[in-house]
C-alpha cells in the first residue's frame, strides 16, 4: 500500500483479510538480512497494482522511486498489470494519456477502468474495473506464461469492428446488430500483447479502447477508405465488423413519403469488399489478412469458400444460431480454418479469451511466414 492508500483503508484491515504483511514504507519492517523491496520482486510473478492513480501511473513512467511500491515497481522484472482508477477528467488528461503510452509502449498491461458514477460525484471513464474482471486478467497472464514478453510487439494491426449503417433518407438506415465488442476484445488483446493497434469502428456504444488509435466511420465506404487509407504500414488485417454488403443504390435526400402506397421497392447495389480489397492489394506483401464469419448455416462450408474467394489466410467462422454466441453478447463460440485445410474448434467463451485465441493463431502464422522466409533466403544463397 502507498502511504496515499492508507488513509482510505487501515493496512491492518487488509493484513487480517488477506493473512499476509502489508507494506507500506520503505523501513516499516526493517529485517537487515535482505532488502525487502528487491526480494519481494524476486519472489512475484506478476506485480499488480490496482487501483493505480494517476500519481502512480506518472512516477512509474517517470522512473520515480520515492517509496515503496514505485522502488519495487523499478527492481521488478516480472510482467506488471495496472488497474487505473481516477476522476474521469484525471484519466482524460494528456499528462495521464502520455504516461499511459509510455506505460504501454513498455509492455505493461492494463485493465481498463470501467466507465459510470464515481466516488467525486461525476460521471464517467475512470471507475475501477470488477474486480472479477482484474483477477480474471491476473490469472490469464499468468497462465499465459508471459515470460518470453508481449509477442506481438513490433506489429501494427489493422482492425474494423461494429456494423456499417446505411442510409435509406435522412431519418432511416439500414444497419445489422454488431455491438463491436468482438471486435474491441480483439484491439484491447492484442494492444495488451505489444501491438500497434489501429481500430476502424462503425457507430457502437462502447467506449475507445486507451492505447489504441480509433477511427469511428459510419458507412461501409468510409469504412473502406479508412481502412484502405490506413492498411499500408500494417502487418495484419482483421476484419471483423459486420459490414453492409449492399447500400440503397440512391438514398432518397428528403424523408421517403408513404403517400397511400402499400409497398415500395428499394434497389440495393453491392458495397466495397474492405476485406477481399486488402487481400488483393498488390503491395500486400507478408501482410497477414483475418477474416470473420458470421453464419447461420453450413458454417463450415460458407466459411471455407469465403476464406478461398477472398484470399485469406485465417477466418473465423461463429455459429449465430448459438445461444449466448455471437451478435451483441458477451461470449463467442468459433471454429478457425487455416489455409491449409486444417481447423481449430473453439468452444463457447468471452469474447476476450476468443480474441487471444485468434491472436495464439496469428502469432503461429507470423512466425511460420518468418521461417519459410528465412529457408527461401538460404535456398536462394
Ligand atoms: O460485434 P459483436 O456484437 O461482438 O458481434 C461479433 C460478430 C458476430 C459481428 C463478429 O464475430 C463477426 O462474425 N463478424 C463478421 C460478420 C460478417 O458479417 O461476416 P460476413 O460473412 O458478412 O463477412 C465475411 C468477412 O468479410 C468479414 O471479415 C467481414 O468483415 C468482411 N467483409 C464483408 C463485407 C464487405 N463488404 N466487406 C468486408 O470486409
Amino acid at each position: 500500500m502507498t502511504r496515499h492508500a492508507t488513509e482510505f483503508v487501515q493496512p491492518l484491515t487488509f493484513e487480517a483479510l488477506s493473512g499476509n504483511p502489508v507494506v507500506v514504507g520503505m523501513f516499516d519492517r526493517p529485517d537487515y538480512s535482505k532488502i525487502e523491496h528487491i526480494s519481494l520482486a524476486r519472489q512475484a510473478d506478476l506485480l499488480l497494482v490496482a487501483p493505480a492513480t494517476a500519481n502512480i501511473l506518472a512516477k512509474f513512467a517517470h522512473g520515480i522511486a520515492d517509496d515503496f511500491l514505485t522502488t519495487l515497481y523499478l527492481s521488478n522484472t516480472r510482467p506488471v498489470l495496472i488497474a487505473p482508477a481516477m476522476n474521469v477528467e484525471m484519466w482524460n488528461h494528456p499528462a495521464t494519456r502520455a504516461n499511459l503510452e509510455i506505460l504501454r509502449e513498455r509492455g505493461h498491461y492494463f485493465v481498463n477502468p470501467g466507465v459510470g458514477y464515481q466516488a467525486c460525484g461525476e460521471v464517467g471513464e475512470g471507475r475501477l474495473a470488477e474486480p472479477e474482471d482484474i483477477v480474471h486478467q491476473a490469472l490469464h497472464l499468468l497462465q499465459r506464461k508471459l515470460e518470453t514478453g508481449p509477442d506481438l510487439a513490433g506489429e501494427h494491426i489493422l482492425i474494423t469492428a461494429g456494423p456499417t449503417v446505411e442510409d435509406l433518407d435522412p431519418v432511416r438506415f439500414i444497419t445489422n446488430r454488431s455491438s463491436g465488442k468482438m471486435g474491441y476484445a480483439l484491439a484491447e488483446a492484442a494492444r495488451d500483447r505489444g501491438a500497434r493497434v489501429t481500430l476502424i469502428s462503425g457507430p457502437v456504444r462502447i467506449a475507445p479502447p486507451a492505447g489504441v488509435e480509433t477511427v469511428s466511420v459510419r458507412s461501409t465506404r468510409q469504412m473502406y477508405d479508412a481502412v484502405m487509407s490506413r492498411v499500408g504500414d500494417s502487418s495484419v488485417f482483421i476484419g471483423c465488423a459486420a459490414v453492409a454488403d449492399f447500400r440503397p443504390a440512391s438514398p432518397a435526400v428528403q424523408k421517403i413519403k408513404k403517400l397511400g402506397r402499400q409497398s415500395i421497392t428499394i434497389e440495393l447495389e453491392a458495397t466495397e469488399d474492405i476485406i477481399g480489397s486488402v487481400a488483393r492489394d498488390p503491395q500486400r506483401n507478408s501482410r497477414i489478412v483475418v477474416g470473420f464469419a458470421a453464419e447461420s448455416q453450413s458454417l463450415l462450408d460458407n466459411a471455407e469458400t469465403k476464406l478461398r474467394e477472398k484470399s485469406l489466410d485465417l477466418i473465423v467462422a461463429n455459429d449465430i444460431t448459438r445461444e449466448g454466441a455471437g451478435f451483441d453478447v458477451d461470449n463467442n463460440v468459433a471454429t478457425i480454418l487455416r489455409r491449409d485445410g486444417s481447423r481449430i474448434e473453439l468452444p463457447l467463451q468471452s469474447k476476450r479469451d476468443l480474441a487471444e485465441k485468434v491472436l495464439d493463431e496469428i502469432v503461429g502464422t507470423i512466425k511460420q511466414g518468418r521461417t519459410a522466409s528465412v529457408s527461401a533466403q538460404v535456398t536462394d544463397q
